[in-house]
């Protein structure tokens, strides 16, 4: 905490104030030790955030559980991207009205990118009085205070206040994982996509300063950890507006110098700012995973210029080249959006172009969704549903193809894998450093230790055999 500066010692000092009047009325309020539910929707960001608030309600004297119905505080850390996800949602928070009948003080929050729109502020407090707590993205480091004044008779809490460009460092971590975690670099996002309500739910870009990011890294390294996930929204424009001379590609250099066996990985890169260097990097460094999330989004440049990418598919496919020859096995992924307002078949056919050319290990593939408030929204938008779930379709199917030509390609082949999960039935899974998963038998003590696999066969994954351990 010597970093802080005179800001965060203000907020600190009453956050931890909060911390210890919780922990003093607690036992008053619940004869038991209250448990608390954490329910995360959306990004890796958002799952990051929870294993803060974990965190936080720990200190607060609350456990962590898993089933919102023996909780006697739920929460809800939301996401905005598309409109399933906000459904989902609200279906669920609908689901506390009868158990807050049945629960004394129990309490209800929601936070997140849903959140943080005024429009779901206004809606959660008229149509959802059984809501508690509705804060937003950048008041996390308030949940305390909120706990503490709602246990204390306050009437319903709404802060969706977003003036704090702080990034609040300290806060506890409850991390969800032993072997894999997440790692925060940068927050927020400046690139207004025209379709995207992310920078006006997570605010302007915010860098982490390094300093801050090598210590987590380094106490991660010492917990235990195999696989650094490090985390932006657009991680290659990592640096901007921090005093020190920094770029990903900097931070990239000094993650991997730091001693030990494990792996790092990052998401996500916006083709318009992933850089030669970058890549350069990527090639150079020998913990750094041979795997590129590049959305690419549409592979035509009159969609691609309507959304405010800022590249080409020109540009996007030299960019796949240049890492290509530079990186030995590199693989590929990346995000897709089928339907965006005034595509037309023909557009959506210089996608499947640019998809048959990369060769992606694998797609997230969307159906564009408007979002209240983003340009596109506001865009005509003549193709129907129907049609655009056909497009959708055949893109599937088609990755679908050249998925199963390159892993029935793999099959026969050696790599060294960092065995991270078990299945119910007992198998083991883990990822080669181009971030290909396979599946092989073995028993939990090999978790979190590398071993070598011979990649047997694919039916709808690929299975595996040890041939060595380390
Ligand atoms: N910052 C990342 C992605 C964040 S959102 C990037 O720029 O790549 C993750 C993905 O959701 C996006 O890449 C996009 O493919 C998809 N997405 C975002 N807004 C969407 C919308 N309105 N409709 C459908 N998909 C959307
Ligand atoms: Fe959204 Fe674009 Fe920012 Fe990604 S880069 S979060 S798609 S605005
Ligand atoms: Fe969703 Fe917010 Fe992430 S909108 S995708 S949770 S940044």
């Amino acid at each position: 905490m010597q970093n802080l500066n005179s800001l965060q010692i203000e907020l600190m000092s009453s956050l931890s104030g909060y911390i210890i009047r919780i922990r003093e009325i607690l036992p008053s309020i619940y004869p038991h030790k209250p448990l608390a539910c954490v329910n995360t929707y959306g990004c890796q960001q958002n799952v990051s955030d929870s294993e803060r608030i974990k965190g936080l309600l720990c200190e607060m004297g609350y456990d962590i559980t898993e089933d919102d119905t023996k909780a006697d505080f739920v929460l809800f850390n939301t996401c905005a991207v598309r409109g399933h996800a906000e459904e989902r949602v609200f279906g669920n928070i609908g689901r506390m009205k009868q158990l807050k009948k049945e629960k004394n003080n129990m309490l209800v929050a929601v936070c997140g990118c849903m959140a943080q729109q005024q429009i779901i502020c206004d809606k959660v407090k008229k149509s959802y009085p059984y809501v508690d707590i509705l804060f937003g993205t950048k008041n996390i480091h308030k949940l305390p205070e909120y706990i503490y004044k709602r246990l204390t008779g306050s009437p319903r809490i709404f802060d969706i206040s977003d003036e704090l460009s702080d990034i609040i460092e300290g806060l506890p971590i409850r991390r969800d994982g032993k072997l894999k975690g997440w790692l925060p670099i940068m927050y927020g996002c400046d690139n207004f996509c025209t379709y995207c309500i992310v920078p006006y739910v997570r605010g302007r870009e915010r860098s982490r300063k390094s300093e801050d990011i090598i210590a987590e890294a380094k106490q991660m390294i010492k917990d235990g950890f195999k696989e650094i996930m490090l985390l932006g929204q657009n991680v290659n424009s990592y640096g901007k507006g921090l005093e020190e001379d920094i770029n990903f590609s900097k931070l990239l250099r000094k993650i991997n110098a730091l001693e030990g066996d494990f792996r790092i990985r990052f998401m996500t890169s916006h083709p318009k700012d992933c850089t030669k260097e970058l890549i350069d990097t990527v090639a150079e460094c020998e913990k750094v995973e041979k795997h590129l999330h590049l959305p690419f989004q549409s592979g035509s440049d009159n969609i691609l210029h309507r959304m405010n990418r800022r590249y080409d598919s020109k540009a996007y496919l030299e960019l796949i080249n240049y890492a290509k020859e530079r990186i030995e096995g590199v693989t590929f992924t990346s995000d897709i959006i089928v339907g965006f307002p005034g595509e037309t078949y023909d557009d959506f056919k210089e996608t499947l172009k640019v998809v048959s050319e990369v060769e992606f290990l694998s797609l997230f593939t969307f159906i564009y969704s408007a979002r209240h408030g983003t340009p596109a929204a506001s865009m005509p938008d003549p193709v129907s549903r129907e049609e655009k779930g056909k497009w959708f379709s055949e893109l599937l199917k088609f990755q679908e193809e050249i998925s199963k030509r390159n892993y029935n390609a793999l099959v026969g082949q050696s790599f060294r894998v960092l065995c991270d999960s078990i299945s119910a039935e007992g198998k083991l899974s883990g990822k080669t450093l181009s971030a290909i998963e396979i599946e092989f038998e073995g028993d939990a003590s090999l978790l979190g230790s590398f071993v070598e696999v011979r990649i047997d066969k694919f039916t709808n994954k690929l299975e595996g055999t040890i041939i060595s351990k380390e």
